[in-house]
Protein backbone atom coordinates (compact mmCIF):
# COMPACT_ATOMS: atom_id res chain seq x y z
CA UNK A 1 0.00 0.00 0.00
CA UNK A 2 1.70 3.25 -1.01
CA UNK A 3 0.58 6.31 0.43
CA UNK A 4 -0.02 9.04 -2.03
CA UNK A 5 2.48 11.63 -1.24
CA UNK A 6 5.78 8.79 -1.31
CA UNK A 7 7.74 9.12 -4.12
CA UNK A 8 9.35 5.96 -3.09
CA UNK A 9 8.35 2.97 -0.52
CA UNK A 10 9.97 -0.28 1.12
CA UNK A 11 8.02 -2.62 2.49
CA UNK A 12 9.01 -5.60 4.16
CA UNK A 13 12.36 -5.74 2.48
CA UNK A 14 14.06 -9.01 2.70
CA UNK A 15 17.33 -9.56 0.68
CA UNK A 16 20.22 -12.61 0.74
CA UNK A 17 23.10 -13.34 -0.84
CA UNK A 18 22.33 -17.02 -1.75
CA UNK A 19 21.48 -18.56 1.66
CA UNK A 20 22.50 -15.66 3.44
CA UNK A 21 20.32 -13.13 4.67
CA UNK A 22 21.83 -9.52 5.01
CA UNK A 23 18.18 -7.46 5.33
CA UNK A 24 15.18 -8.17 7.33
CA UNK A 25 11.95 -6.67 6.63
CA UNK A 26 13.40 -3.34 6.25
CA UNK A 27 10.40 -0.51 5.72
CA UNK A 28 11.62 2.97 4.15
CA UNK A 29 9.57 5.63 2.47
CA UNK A 30 10.71 8.73 1.37
CA UNK A 31 8.58 11.76 -0.05
CA UNK A 32 9.17 14.56 -2.47
CA UNK A 33 12.17 16.62 -1.89
CA UNK A 34 13.07 14.89 1.17
CA UNK A 35 16.78 13.87 2.06
CA UNK A 36 16.90 10.60 3.40
CA UNK A 37 20.49 9.61 4.96
CA UNK A 38 20.85 5.91 5.98
CA UNK A 39 23.72 5.07 8.52
CA UNK A 40 25.48 2.07 10.01
CA UNK A 41 28.66 0.56 10.15
CA UNK A 42 30.31 -1.32 7.39
CA UNK A 43 28.45 -4.56 6.63
CA UNK A 44 24.98 -3.10 7.77
CA UNK A 45 23.98 -3.41 4.87
CA UNK A 46 23.73 -0.13 3.56
CA UNK A 47 25.03 -0.61 -0.73
CA UNK A 48 22.32 -4.34 -0.68
CA UNK A 49 19.70 -1.73 0.42
CA UNK A 50 20.14 0.78 -2.59
CA UNK A 51 21.03 -2.15 -4.60
CA UNK A 52 17.69 -3.53 -4.27
CA UNK A 53 15.91 -0.60 -4.95
CA UNK A 54 17.99 -0.23 -8.35
CA UNK A 55 17.29 -3.20 -9.20
CA UNK A 56 20.55 -4.87 -9.03
CA UNK A 57 19.19 -7.33 -6.10
CA UNK A 58 16.53 -9.70 -6.28
CA UNK A 59 14.52 -9.18 -2.91
CA UNK A 60 13.19 -12.43 -1.54
CA UNK A 61 10.21 -11.05 -0.15
CA UNK A 62 8.85 -7.51 0.35
CA UNK A 63 7.67 -4.57 -1.96
CA UNK A 64 9.65 -1.66 -3.55
CA UNK A 65 7.54 0.80 -5.35
CA UNK A 66 7.26 4.08 -6.64
CA UNK A 67 3.88 6.19 -6.92
CA UNK A 68 1.75 3.25 -8.77
CA UNK A 69 4.74 1.43 -10.40
CA UNK A 70 6.08 -1.26 -9.03
CA UNK A 71 9.89 -2.05 -9.12
CA UNK A 72 10.44 -5.34 -7.97
CA UNK A 73 11.66 -7.23 -10.81
CA UNK A 74 12.32 -4.43 -13.19
CA UNK A 75 15.54 -4.04 -14.53
CA UNK A 76 17.80 -1.96 -13.33
CA UNK A 77 17.78 -0.05 -16.78
CA UNK A 78 13.97 0.27 -16.63
CA UNK A 79 14.26 1.81 -12.97
CA UNK A 80 16.81 4.18 -14.05
CA UNK A 81 13.63 5.22 -17.04
CA UNK A 82 11.53 5.63 -14.43
CA UNK A 83 13.20 8.22 -12.45
CA UNK A 84 15.11 5.99 -9.92
CA UNK A 85 18.46 6.92 -10.48
CA UNK A 86 21.63 4.84 -8.58
CA UNK A 87 24.95 6.25 -8.18
CA UNK A 88 26.85 3.54 -7.08
CA UNK A 89 29.81 3.39 -3.78
CA UNK A 90 32.64 2.17 -6.39
CA UNK A 91 32.81 5.52 -8.54
CA UNK A 92 33.00 3.47 -11.42
CA UNK A 93 33.36 5.87 -14.72
CA UNK A 94 34.08 4.89 -18.04
CA UNK A 95 37.94 5.65 -17.81
CA UNK A 96 38.49 4.96 -21.21
CA UNK A 97 35.91 7.53 -22.07
CA UNK A 98 36.52 11.44 -21.79
CA UNK A 99 33.96 13.74 -19.72
CA UNK A 100 32.20 14.75 -22.52
CA UNK A 101 31.65 11.01 -23.80
CA UNK A 102 30.33 9.84 -20.17
CA UNK A 103 27.87 12.60 -20.54
CA UNK A 104 27.00 11.75 -24.03
CA UNK A 105 26.34 8.32 -22.60
CA UNK A 106 23.93 9.72 -20.01
CA UNK A 107 22.36 12.25 -22.48
CA UNK A 108 21.81 8.88 -25.02
CA UNK A 109 19.98 7.18 -22.56
CA UNK A 110 17.94 9.63 -21.44
CA UNK A 111 17.23 11.64 -24.54
CA UNK A 112 18.20 14.74 -22.15
CA UNK A 113 20.87 16.97 -23.85
CA UNK A 114 20.73 19.78 -21.24
CA UNK A 115 24.50 19.77 -19.97
CA UNK A 116 24.20 23.24 -18.30
CA UNK A 117 22.35 21.86 -15.55
CA UNK A 118 24.92 18.98 -14.80
CA UNK A 119 27.81 21.96 -14.82
CA UNK A 120 25.84 25.07 -13.41
CA UNK A 121 26.24 22.43 -10.30
CA UNK A 122 29.72 20.83 -11.03
CA UNK A 123 31.28 24.32 -13.22
CA UNK A 124 34.53 22.01 -12.77
CA UNK A 125 33.12 19.62 -15.22
CA UNK A 126 33.50 22.41 -18.14
CA UNK A 127 37.16 22.32 -17.61
CA UNK A 128 37.70 18.54 -17.72
CA UNK A 129 35.64 17.73 -20.91
CA UNK A 130 38.11 16.57 -22.91
CA UNK A 131 40.23 14.65 -20.59
CA UNK A 132 39.72 10.95 -19.65
CA UNK A 133 37.45 10.15 -16.85
CA UNK A 134 40.34 7.68 -15.73
CA UNK A 135 42.62 10.25 -14.83
CA UNK A 136 40.09 12.61 -13.05
CA UNK A 137 40.00 12.20 -9.22
CA UNK A 138 38.27 11.09 -6.41
CA UNK A 139 35.90 14.31 -6.28
CA UNK A 140 35.85 14.94 -9.68
CA UNK A 141 34.58 11.58 -10.77
CA UNK A 142 32.26 11.79 -7.99
CA UNK A 143 30.91 14.97 -9.78
CA UNK A 144 31.26 13.31 -12.99
CA UNK A 145 28.75 10.37 -11.68
CA UNK A 146 26.17 12.55 -10.45
CA UNK A 147 26.11 14.56 -13.11
CA UNK A 148 25.50 12.06 -15.48
CA UNK A 149 23.07 10.61 -13.06
CA UNK A 150 21.20 14.24 -13.16
CA UNK A 151 20.16 14.09 -16.85
CA UNK A 152 16.85 12.88 -17.30
CA UNK A 153 16.00 15.04 -14.27
CA UNK A 154 15.39 12.30 -11.97
CA UNK A 155 12.72 11.55 -9.28
CA UNK A 156 14.79 9.65 -6.81
CA UNK A 157 18.48 9.90 -6.68
CA UNK A 158 20.21 7.52 -4.56
CA UNK A 159 23.91 7.76 -3.85
CA UNK A 160 26.18 5.13 -2.52
CA UNK A 161 28.95 7.20 -0.21
CA UNK A 162 29.36 10.08 -2.00
CA UNK A 163 32.19 11.78 0.34
CA UNK A 164 34.14 8.67 0.98
CA UNK A 165 37.57 9.31 1.08
CA UNK A 166 37.03 12.82 -0.04
CA UNK A 167 38.74 16.36 0.56
CA UNK A 168 36.88 18.65 3.24
CA UNK A 169 36.08 21.28 0.42
CA UNK A 170 35.19 19.01 -2.13
CA UNK A 171 32.76 17.45 0.52
CA UNK A 172 31.59 21.32 1.64
CA UNK A 173 31.09 21.95 -2.11
CA UNK A 174 28.90 18.39 -2.18
CA UNK A 175 26.84 19.58 0.57
CA UNK A 176 25.43 22.73 -1.19
CA UNK A 177 24.73 20.75 -4.85
CA UNK A 178 22.82 18.33 -2.24
CA UNK A 179 20.76 21.16 -0.50
CA UNK A 180 19.89 22.70 -3.94
CA UNK A 181 19.28 19.29 -6.04
CA UNK A 182 16.50 18.46 -3.02
CA UNK A 183 14.08 21.55 -4.47
CA UNK A 184 13.96 19.22 -7.95
CA UNK A 185 14.96 16.01 -6.81
CA UNK A 186 14.59 13.24 -3.47
CA UNK A 187 17.44 12.08 -2.26
CA UNK A 188 19.15 8.89 -0.43
CA UNK A 189 21.92 8.67 0.33
CA UNK A 190 23.77 5.99 2.01
CA UNK A 191 26.57 8.55 4.21
CA UNK A 192 29.04 7.71 7.40
CA UNK A 193 29.62 11.19 7.95
CA UNK A 194 27.58 12.25 10.90
CA UNK A 195 27.98 16.07 10.71
CA UNK A 196 27.21 15.90 7.06
CA UNK A 197 24.19 13.98 7.59
CA UNK A 198 22.81 16.34 10.34
CA UNK A 199 22.99 19.20 8.03
CA UNK A 200 20.96 18.05 5.15
CA UNK A 201 18.59 14.80 6.29
CA UNK A 202 15.39 15.15 6.67
CA UNK A 203 15.07 11.69 7.58
CA UNK A 204 17.72 9.32 8.75
CA UNK A 205 17.39 5.69 8.97
CA UNK A 206 19.84 3.57 10.81
CA UNK A 207 20.94 0.32 9.94
CA UNK A 208 22.55 -2.41 12.03
CA UNK A 209 23.29 -5.79 11.10
CA UNK A 210 20.45 -6.02 7.93
CA UNK A 211 17.71 -4.07 10.07
CA UNK A 212 16.73 -0.87 10.28
CA UNK A 213 17.19 -0.17 14.34
CA UNK A 214 16.24 3.52 14.33
CA UNK A 215 14.26 6.17 12.33
CA UNK A 216 14.63 10.34 13.01
CA UNK A 217 11.78 11.52 11.01
CA UNK A 218 12.27 15.48 12.96
CA UNK A 219 14.77 17.64 11.91
CA UNK A 220 15.34 18.59 15.41
CA UNK A 221 16.00 15.29 16.60
CA UNK A 222 18.46 14.55 13.70
CA UNK A 223 22.01 15.16 15.81
CA UNK A 224 25.65 12.88 15.44
CA UNK A 225 25.26 11.85 18.95
CA UNK A 226 21.89 10.79 18.34
CA UNK A 227 22.89 8.83 15.21
CA UNK A 228 25.90 7.60 16.99
CA UNK A 229 24.00 5.74 19.64
CA UNK A 230 22.58 3.50 16.79
CA UNK A 231 25.67 2.89 15.13
N1 LIG B 1 28.08 -10.09 -3.33
C1 LIG B 1 27.99 -10.49 -2.06
N2 LIG B 1 27.93 -11.81 -1.75
C2 LIG B 1 27.81 -12.24 -0.47
N3 LIG B 1 27.73 -11.41 0.60
C3 LIG B 1 27.78 -10.11 0.35
C4 LIG B 1 27.91 -9.56 -0.97
N4 LIG B 1 27.94 -8.22 -0.89
C5 LIG B 1 27.83 -7.92 0.41
N5 LIG B 1 27.73 -9.04 1.16
C6 LIG B 1 27.57 -9.11 2.63
O1 LIG B 1 26.33 -8.47 2.95
C7 LIG B 1 26.46 -7.68 4.12
C8 LIG B 1 26.06 -6.24 3.80
O2 LIG B 1 26.97 -5.70 2.88
P1 LIG B 1 26.81 -4.23 2.28
O3 LIG B 1 27.85 -4.06 1.24
O4 LIG B 1 25.40 -4.02 1.88
O5 LIG B 1 27.13 -3.34 3.57
P2 LIG B 1 27.41 -1.79 3.70
O6 LIG B 1 26.59 -1.33 4.85
O7 LIG B 1 27.21 -1.12 2.40
O8 LIG B 1 28.95 -1.74 4.10
P3 LIG B 1 30.09 -0.64 3.76
O9 LIG B 1 29.88 0.46 4.77
O10 LIG B 1 31.36 -1.38 4.01
O11 LIG B 1 29.92 -0.20 2.36
C9 LIG B 1 27.91 -7.83 4.58
O12 LIG B 1 27.93 -8.82 5.58
C10 LIG B 1 28.63 -8.29 3.34
O13 LIG B 1 29.72 -9.11 3.68
MG1 LIG C 1 28.39 -0.07 1.20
Amino acid sequence: MTNNDEILAVRGLTVSYGESKVLFDIDLSVRPGQVVACVGRNGAGKTTLLKSIAGFLIPRSGSVTSGHDNLVGRKPYDIAKLGIKYVPQDKKVFSDLTVRENLELGSYATRDYNWDRVTGYFPKLKQLMDRKAGFLSGGERQMLMIGRALLGSPKVLLIDEPTEGLAPSIVAHLKNVFGELSKNTALVIVEQNLPLVCAIASKVYALKEGRIVAELAHRESIKADVCERYL
